[in-house]
């Protein structure tokens, strides 16, 4: 019995990611480049939540945060990370797992002068993760920081800046009728990409 679209059989994962994040980034209602990220803090308890990629190539998929944030102290103690895509209109997740590392400081700046100013301020008010007693506290951080800067140009935090997540092994996982989905695991081993597929 041959059961919906043919077999996925790519030999490239970043190929095959950049043709179905094209699809997502067509259909999808809002945020295609929302990946939920795991990370492990010091116990070994996982953690979890939404960043967006800003970009990806060969060498890995980039987002930006703040490094004193939780999940940026989780990543300094422990680099290893799982992060998966959810696009609800293709029917479609992609998982992956690696390593993360911060990007080189100029293009964090770079990426940081081509956001807006009120996003920049953003940046420098939010205390990312740590307590806040009371909301009015956060808007008079963005009151003082926005008169601070009054006419100036903001420079990036140095506690805001990219991450770059380089992937050991991606699993795309596509719909298919009677839960008989297909998954296909690619996994890097001396620098090669291999893959296979696994029951659904
Ligand atoms: C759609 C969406 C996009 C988000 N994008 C980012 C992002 O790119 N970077 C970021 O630091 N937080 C982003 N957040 C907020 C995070 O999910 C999270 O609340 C924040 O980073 C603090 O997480 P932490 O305490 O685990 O460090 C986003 C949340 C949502 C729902």
């Amino acid at each position: 019995m041959k059961i919906g679209l043919p077999r996925l059989t790519e030999e490239d994962p970043f190929i095959l990611f950049d043709k179905w994040f094209a699809l997502a980034s067509k259909r999808e209602f809002s945020d295609p480049n929302a990946i939920s990220l795991s990370t492990t803090d010091s116990s070994g308890f996982p953690n979890v939540r939404i960043v967006l990629m800003k970009k990806f190539n060969h060498d890995g998929l980039i987002f930006f945060s703040n490094s004193t944030s939780a999940k940026g102290r989780e990543i300094e103690s422990n680099s290893k990370i799982a992060a998966c895509f959810y696009w609800k209109s293709l029917g479609r997740q992609v998982r992956l797992r690696g390593g993360v590392k911060k990007i080189p400081k100029a293009e964090s700046d770079r990426y940081f002068s081509t956001r807006d100013r009120k996003s920049q301020i953003g940046a420098w008010a939010s205390l990312q993760s740590k307590k806040l007693q009371k909301r009015e506290d956060l808007e008079k951080r963005y009151n003082e920081i926005s008169l601070n800067y009054k006419n100036k140009e903001i420079p990036r935090p140095p506690h805001w800046g990219g991450y770059i997540i380089k992937p050991k092994s991606i699993e795309f996982w596509d719909n298919r009728p009677y839960r008989l989905h297909e998954r296909l695991v690619f996994e890097l081993k001396k620098g090669k990409w291999t893959s296979f597929n696994l029951f659904p």
